[in-house]
């Protein structure tokens, strides 16, 4: 009988269905343990990914510190290290500081009522397609101050990067994710010139005049184009999970008028089964995690899926506990590269679940729902449900 590291598959049918049993069962008999197909350390213990995450000199996010490359395309707050990092991660983060949040919530509110308004009464419908992608796309244009992009084209875009973060396991998903990721940079390009609106690309573009070093205005660039896809991805699998989180647990959303609870709330969805599983950081010099021995040049694999479920963290880890405080949770990440987008994610969380409780009829589930085949972004396809 293989061992339960050699049985275990990110993309197992049974896994995307329900990661949480497997991990745990990981967590108890080896919480630290190479996987082949991954060719990674991977850790499962909530204590051991902090530690990684938060000690970026030893666990390094930029490649080009052992020795490997970086496509000048993925140059961003996402892929450089502080010191390289600060600089650009505190320009976008002062911005977004500035911006109208409780506007955006608003209006994110509106279209998603609106949404509901449209779908009610007309038979069963995808989550994803008809509330998780345009709220998704509308919170993200909103908080750069552009004009949302065609919902479908965009989706097909973002999907394809998406996709590529897969690309250790499936090294084919790496050229269309590349291509896609140009088709986006071309378009932040034209809002850069074009874009007049005020937001959050207004704002970092003043920081960067024409005759500011071409490098400065590469990063900002480059990562403009990571908050939006990043942003919209993200951000539209939270919540097709979000919802999915809430037709299992009846009266949670009803709960959830009480403001205090839909505040704590949003978090312990995004805890609960939140969207980004994982990520990866490489060893920058040899080190020991728990019993494993981590070589200089190998990649480390926090999973925040099951950290995020370590009884050593939480209390009562299966159950949506609404009112959890503190929820030191990692699926925003954590330290140096976690996300930018925190407040702006869980304002328009908020956004859904108000919405959802302002309407009249009640969701439900309408046959079976498809999880997408990826193992760092944890979604949904397809979420058929029925409103009223
Ligand atoms: C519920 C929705 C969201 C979740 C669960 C989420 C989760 C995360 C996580 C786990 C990371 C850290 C990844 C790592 O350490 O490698 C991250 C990074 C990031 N997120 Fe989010 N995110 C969400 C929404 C957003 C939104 C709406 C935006 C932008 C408006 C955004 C922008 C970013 C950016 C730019 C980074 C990279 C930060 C860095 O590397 O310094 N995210 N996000």
């Amino acid at each position: 009988m293989p061992s339960l590291i050699d049985r275990y598959d990110p993309l197992d049918p049974e896994v995307l269905r329900n990661p949480y049993p497997v991990l745990a069962e990981l967590r108890l008999s080896e919480p630290v343990f190479w996987h082949e197909g991954m060719g990674s350390w991977t850790l499962t213990r909530y204590a051991d990914c902090v530690r990684v995450l938060r000690d970026h000199a030893t666990f390094a996010r930029d490649a080009r510190r052992t020795g490997g490359t970086v496509p000048e395309p993925s140059l961003s707050v996402q892929t450089l290290d502080p010191p390289q990092q600060s600089q650009i991660r505190s320009l976008f983060m002062t911005a977004l500081r500035a911006q109208d949040l409780t506007g955006l919530e608003e209006r994110a509110c509106h279209l998603a009522r609106e949404r509901l308004g449209e779908l009610a009464g007309a038979g069963a419908f995808d989550v994803m397609a008809e509330i998780a992608v345009p709220l998704s796309v509308a919170v993200v244009s909103d908080l750069l101050g552009v004009e949302a992009p065609p919902y479908e084209e965009f989706a097909a875009v973002s999907d394809a990067i998406m996709r590529s973060m897969d690309g250790g396991l499936n090294p084919t998903l790496v050229e269309p994710g590349r291509v896609a990721r140009q088709q986006l940079s071309d378009l932040v390009d034209y809002w850069f010139t074009a874009s007049s609106r005020p937001g959050l690309l207004t704002q970092v573009r003043q920081a960067v005049s024409p005759d500011s070093d071409a490098l400065a205005r590469l990063y900002v660039k480059n990562t403009a184009r990571v908050v939006f896809q990043g942003g919209y991805s993200t951000m539209a699998a939270a919540v097709g999970n979000a919802v999915q989180t809430l037709l299992g647990h009846p009266g949670a959303l009803e709960q959830m008028r009480n403001p205090a609870l839909l505040a704590t709330g949003v978090d312990e969805l995004v805890r609960f089964d939140g969207p980004v599983q994982g990520t990866t950081r490489i060893a920058v010099r040899s080190c020991r995690i728990g019993d494993a021995v981590i070589e200089a040049g190998q990649k480390v694999i926090p999973l925040f899926a099951a950290a995020n479920h370590d009884p050593a963290a939480f209390s009562r880890v299966d159950e949506l506990v609404l009112d959890r405080s503190p929820n030191r949770h990692l699926g925003y990440g954590w330290g140096p590269h976690s996300c930018i987008g925190t407040t702006v994610a869980q304002a328009g969380l908020r956004a859904l679940v108000a919405a959802l409780n302002d309407h009249p009829a009640r969701l439900t589930a309408a046959g079976d729902s498809v999880r997408r085949r990826t193992a760092t972004m944890r979604a949904f396809d397809t979420l058929p449900v029925l409103l009223g």
